[in-house]
Protein backbone atom coordinates (compact mmCIF):
# COMPACT_ATOMS: atom_id res chain seq x y z
CA UNK A 1 0.00 0.00 0.00
CA UNK A 2 1.52 3.67 -0.91
CA UNK A 3 3.19 5.52 1.68
CA UNK A 4 2.28 8.76 2.45
CA UNK A 5 3.77 11.91 4.08
CA UNK A 6 2.07 12.57 7.41
CA UNK A 7 2.74 15.69 9.49
CA UNK A 8 1.53 16.32 13.76
CA UNK A 9 0.59 19.74 15.30
CA UNK A 10 0.16 19.56 18.98
CA UNK A 11 -1.79 22.29 20.13
CA UNK A 12 -2.77 23.50 23.64
CA UNK A 13 -6.15 24.29 23.24
CA UNK A 14 -7.15 27.75 24.65
CA UNK A 15 -10.24 28.05 26.82
CA UNK A 16 -12.91 26.32 24.28
CA UNK A 17 -13.19 22.77 23.27
CA UNK A 18 -12.45 23.92 19.45
CA UNK A 19 -12.70 27.80 17.80
CA UNK A 20 -11.23 29.30 14.81
CA UNK A 21 -7.50 28.57 16.26
CA UNK A 22 -7.93 24.88 14.83
CA UNK A 23 -8.41 26.38 11.50
CA UNK A 24 -5.83 28.77 12.26
CA UNK A 25 -2.96 25.62 13.21
CA UNK A 26 -4.51 24.05 9.34
CA UNK A 27 -3.77 26.93 7.58
CA UNK A 28 -0.32 27.76 9.19
CA UNK A 29 0.87 23.92 8.54
CA UNK A 30 -0.71 23.40 4.93
CA UNK A 31 0.39 26.68 2.92
CA UNK A 32 0.58 24.91 -0.43
CA UNK A 33 -3.40 24.06 -0.53
CA UNK A 34 -3.95 28.29 -0.05
CA UNK A 35 -1.48 29.92 -2.45
CA UNK A 36 -2.62 33.47 -3.59
CA UNK A 37 -4.48 32.97 -6.86
CA UNK A 38 -5.57 29.96 -5.69
CA UNK A 39 -10.01 28.84 -5.22
CA UNK A 40 -11.10 27.33 -2.11
CA UNK A 41 -14.08 26.04 -1.75
CA UNK A 42 -15.20 24.92 1.66
CA UNK A 43 -18.00 22.43 1.66
CA UNK A 44 -20.26 22.30 4.68
CA UNK A 45 -18.28 25.80 5.52
CA UNK A 46 -21.02 26.62 9.17
CA UNK A 47 -19.72 29.90 9.90
CA UNK A 48 -16.38 29.84 7.21
CA UNK A 49 -14.13 30.86 10.31
CA UNK A 50 -11.47 29.57 7.73
CA UNK A 51 -11.75 32.43 5.74
CA UNK A 52 -10.18 34.79 8.54
CA UNK A 53 -6.65 33.12 7.83
CA UNK A 54 -6.56 32.70 4.27
CA UNK A 55 -4.54 35.41 3.05
CA UNK A 56 -5.88 38.11 0.31
CA UNK A 57 -5.57 37.06 -2.67
CA UNK A 58 -7.42 33.27 -2.32
CA UNK A 59 -10.74 33.19 -3.55
CA UNK A 60 -12.59 31.70 -0.90
CA UNK A 61 -16.14 30.00 -1.74
CA UNK A 62 -18.06 28.59 1.53
CA UNK A 63 -20.96 26.26 0.52
CA UNK A 64 -23.37 25.21 3.16
CA UNK A 65 -26.98 24.09 2.85
CA UNK A 66 -28.01 25.89 6.19
CA UNK A 67 -28.18 29.95 5.83
CA UNK A 68 -27.53 32.07 7.79
CA UNK A 69 -29.86 32.31 11.12
CA UNK A 70 -29.91 35.97 10.92
CA UNK A 71 -31.83 36.36 8.03
CA UNK A 72 -34.74 35.22 10.27
CA UNK A 73 -34.75 37.25 13.23
CA UNK A 74 -35.11 40.33 14.12
CA UNK A 75 -32.11 42.80 14.75
CA UNK A 76 -32.30 42.74 18.46
CA UNK A 77 -32.67 38.83 18.80
CA UNK A 78 -29.53 39.06 15.87
CA UNK A 79 -27.69 40.66 18.37
CA UNK A 80 -28.23 38.31 21.21
CA UNK A 81 -27.90 35.09 19.15
CA UNK A 82 -24.17 36.80 17.76
CA UNK A 83 -23.14 37.32 21.12
CA UNK A 84 -23.81 34.27 22.64
CA UNK A 85 -22.89 31.85 19.67
CA UNK A 86 -20.46 33.26 17.33
CA UNK A 87 -19.24 30.29 16.42
CA UNK A 88 -22.07 28.09 15.41
CA UNK A 89 -23.54 31.08 12.78
CA UNK A 90 -23.95 29.87 9.15
CA UNK A 91 -22.12 32.10 6.93
CA UNK A 92 -22.35 30.36 2.96
CA UNK A 93 -21.50 32.39 0.33
CA UNK A 94 -24.09 29.74 -1.24
CA UNK A 95 -27.18 28.14 0.20
CA UNK A 96 -27.30 24.61 -1.09
CA UNK A 97 -26.75 20.89 -0.87
CA UNK A 98 -23.54 19.28 -0.76
CA UNK A 99 -24.88 17.23 -3.49
CA UNK A 100 -25.93 19.73 -5.74
CA UNK A 101 -23.04 22.89 -6.24
CA UNK A 102 -24.16 25.35 -8.45
CA UNK A 103 -20.93 26.36 -9.93
CA UNK A 104 -18.96 25.04 -12.85
CA UNK A 105 -16.27 22.33 -13.06
CA UNK A 106 -13.02 22.16 -12.35
CA UNK A 107 -13.54 25.90 -10.71
CA UNK A 108 -11.37 24.79 -7.48
CA UNK A 109 -8.25 23.66 -6.78
CA UNK A 110 -8.59 23.17 -3.06
CA UNK A 111 -11.79 21.79 -2.00
CA UNK A 112 -12.52 20.80 1.71
CA UNK A 113 -14.90 18.85 3.64
CA UNK A 114 -14.49 20.07 7.89
CA UNK A 115 -16.73 17.96 10.04
CA UNK A 116 -18.98 16.91 7.80
CA UNK A 117 -18.97 13.19 6.42
CA UNK A 118 -19.71 13.95 2.91
CA UNK A 119 -19.22 9.80 1.90
CA UNK A 120 -22.48 10.15 3.38
CA UNK A 121 -24.14 12.75 1.55
CA UNK A 122 -25.65 11.34 -1.76
CA UNK A 123 -24.03 12.80 -4.97
CA UNK A 124 -21.09 15.05 -2.91
CA UNK A 125 -18.26 12.80 -3.89
CA UNK A 126 -19.18 13.12 -8.06
CA UNK A 127 -19.90 16.94 -6.67
CA UNK A 128 -16.37 17.40 -5.66
CA UNK A 129 -14.81 15.29 -8.20
CA UNK A 130 -16.52 17.53 -10.42
CA UNK A 131 -15.58 20.89 -9.04
CA UNK A 132 -12.38 19.84 -8.37
CA UNK A 133 -9.40 21.56 -11.30
CA UNK A 134 -6.74 18.84 -12.66
CA UNK A 135 -4.25 18.42 -10.08
CA UNK A 136 -6.23 19.80 -7.15
CA UNK A 137 -6.56 18.84 -3.84
CA UNK A 138 -9.58 17.73 -1.76
CA UNK A 139 -8.80 17.77 2.21
CA UNK A 140 -11.42 15.62 4.49
CA UNK A 141 -11.37 16.89 7.91
CA UNK A 142 -12.67 14.64 10.91
CA UNK A 143 -12.00 13.47 14.18
CA UNK A 144 -9.68 10.53 14.54
CA UNK A 145 -11.92 8.56 15.97
CA UNK A 146 -15.02 9.08 13.91
CA UNK A 147 -12.36 8.56 10.48
CA UNK A 148 -11.49 4.77 12.28
CA UNK A 149 -14.46 3.57 12.95
CA UNK A 150 -16.04 4.21 9.11
CA UNK A 151 -12.86 3.41 7.71
CA UNK A 152 -12.37 6.51 5.73
CA UNK A 153 -9.29 5.68 4.09
CA UNK A 154 -10.37 2.80 2.56
CA UNK A 155 -13.63 4.76 1.45
CA UNK A 156 -11.54 7.37 0.26
CA UNK A 157 -9.19 5.12 -2.23
CA UNK A 158 -12.76 3.21 -3.20
CA UNK A 159 -13.96 6.42 -4.29
CA UNK A 160 -11.25 7.18 -6.40
CA UNK A 161 -9.16 9.38 -4.18
CA UNK A 162 -5.31 9.17 -3.60
CA UNK A 163 -4.01 9.74 -0.33
CA UNK A 164 -1.01 12.22 -0.36
CA UNK A 165 -0.71 13.64 3.08
CA UNK A 166 -2.34 12.84 6.34
CA UNK A 167 -1.96 16.14 8.70
CA UNK A 168 -2.71 15.38 12.03
CA UNK A 169 -3.74 18.00 14.86
CA UNK A 170 -3.64 16.75 18.91
CA UNK A 171 -5.46 18.73 21.48
CA UNK A 172 -4.44 18.11 24.33
CA UNK A 173 -6.85 18.41 27.03
CA UNK A 174 -6.10 17.80 30.45
CA UNK A 175 -6.39 13.77 30.60
CA UNK A 176 -7.94 13.38 27.20
CA UNK A 177 -6.32 13.75 24.14
CA UNK A 178 -8.40 15.23 21.08
CA UNK A 179 -7.13 13.91 17.54
CA UNK A 180 -8.43 15.29 14.28
CA UNK A 181 -6.85 13.80 11.08
CA UNK A 182 -6.88 15.69 7.49
CA UNK A 183 -6.71 13.36 4.62
CA UNK A 184 -5.35 15.80 1.69
CA UNK A 185 -6.29 13.70 -1.35
CA UNK A 186 -5.65 14.24 -5.07
CA UNK A 187 -7.51 12.36 -7.80
CA UNK A 188 -6.56 8.94 -9.18
C1 LIG B 1 -19.84 20.04 11.95
S1 LIG B 1 -20.31 21.40 10.96
C2 LIG B 1 -18.71 21.91 10.38
C3 LIG B 1 -18.68 23.36 10.00
C4 LIG B 1 -17.32 23.86 9.51
N1 LIG B 1 -16.88 23.16 8.31
C5 LIG B 1 -16.29 23.77 10.60
O1 LIG B 1 -15.35 22.98 10.47
O2 LIG B 1 -16.40 24.52 11.56
C6 LIG B 1 -21.04 20.64 9.51
C7 LIG B 1 -21.65 21.64 8.56
O3 LIG B 1 -22.07 20.94 7.40
C8 LIG B 1 -23.33 21.45 7.00
N2 LIG B 1 -24.02 20.39 6.22
C9 LIG B 1 -24.54 19.21 6.68
N3 LIG B 1 -25.06 18.50 5.69
C10 LIG B 1 -24.90 19.24 4.54
C11 LIG B 1 -25.25 19.02 3.19
N4 LIG B 1 -25.89 17.92 2.79
N5 LIG B 1 -24.94 19.99 2.28
C12 LIG B 1 -24.29 21.11 2.68
N6 LIG B 1 -23.94 21.37 3.96
C13 LIG B 1 -24.22 20.44 4.89
C14 LIG B 1 -24.03 21.80 8.31
O4 LIG B 1 -25.08 22.74 8.10
C15 LIG B 1 -22.88 22.35 9.13
O5 LIG B 1 -22.73 23.74 8.96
Amino acid sequence: MAKYKRTVSLIDPPEKYRGPWVKEDFVKHCPHLFQGGTTVLDVGCGSADIKGFLSEGVTYIGIDHIGDIRDHLSEKMAEIFIEQFPEIINNPDIVCDAGSVPLEDGCADTIMALGLDVLGVPGAISEIKRLLKDGGRFVFQGSSEYFCDNNIRTRLRDSGFHIEEEFRQVLKYPGDNHRLVYYICTLN
